[in-house]
């Protein structure tokens, strides 16, 4: 059990300060009773309003956006257009961050969330959570970059741990990594002389970006697609 005003501010983004005095000027109901005490004590299964809204239960968000070209994975950019801009207001609170960066002109795709803990568990290379990456080079894919990919290519910031490539046309690939650093797949495709001119994240884990997501959009995780991303369970 948390204090109302806690909650509101944690989950809604407006201010401890600001929480209080809508609390104390009847702006907030709990499952339907107006409550004027910022002490009140609520738990995860009661229903919050502000002004009309309804504050959303849980303790942390998920998110799943299907990235479109154009967007930087940041927080905030003083020029350019971030991810976050993409969340609409009633999914949108404070704290929330994209969970491992694409590229500005890599699209599918993106984990949003509030949880950094969660973050950690499927980015930290150790925990081995695979990610899948349609990519569309501008030479022949070749049984020698798979070879490469396969023994681990070498980088300036180090050797990088065996990746997966199946080739699936000419110029276009899937290639699988458990790690992600700065321009990766670029990177080590350009130790070949290439140059990727498409990219595109199919999956985390066991989940795939669904299908049914239009770029652009987001929407809430399930539990079961959590658990899938974490390899907790099989589809
Ligand atoms: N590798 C890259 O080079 N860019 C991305 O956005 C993701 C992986």
């Amino acid at each position: 059990m948390e204090r109302l005003d806690k909650i509101i501010s944690n989950r809604s983004g407006i201010s401890r300060k600001d929480a209080k005095s809508a609390i104390s000027g009847g702006k907030v109901s709990v499952n339907g009773n107006i409550i004027r005490s910022s002490d009140f004590k609520v738990g995860e299964n009661d229903e919050i309003f502000l002004e009309g809204s309804k504050i959303s239960g849980k303790a942390h968000l998920y998110i799943v956006l299907n990235k479109p070209k154009g967007y930087v994975s940041a927080t905030e950019d003083p020029q350019q257009k971030t991810v976050l801009e993409l969340v609409p207001p009633e999914l949108f609170r404070n704290g929330i961050f994209p969970a491992g960066r694409l590229d500005k002109d890599t699209t599918g795709l993106m984990i949003i969330t509030d949880d950094g803990d969660f973050a950690h568990r499927i980015l930290a290379p150790k925990k081995h959570v695979p990610k899948k990456y349609a990519v569309t080079i501008d030479l022949p894919v070749t049984d020698k970059m798979e070879t490469g990919f396969k023994n681990g290519i070498e980088l300036s910031d180090g050797i990088c741990k065996s990746a997966k490539l199946l080739k699936t046309g000419e110029y276009t690939c899937e290639v699988t990594l458990s790690e992600g650093r700065y321009h990766q797949i670029k990177r080590m495709f350009g130790c070949f002389g290439a140059k990727v001119t498409e990219l595109h994240r199919l999956s985390m884990g066991g989940f795939s970006l669904p299908e049914d997501l239009p770029e652009g959009k987001c929407r809430e995780l399930t539990e079961e697609e959590l658990a899938l991303i974490e390899g907790k369970v099989k589809k």
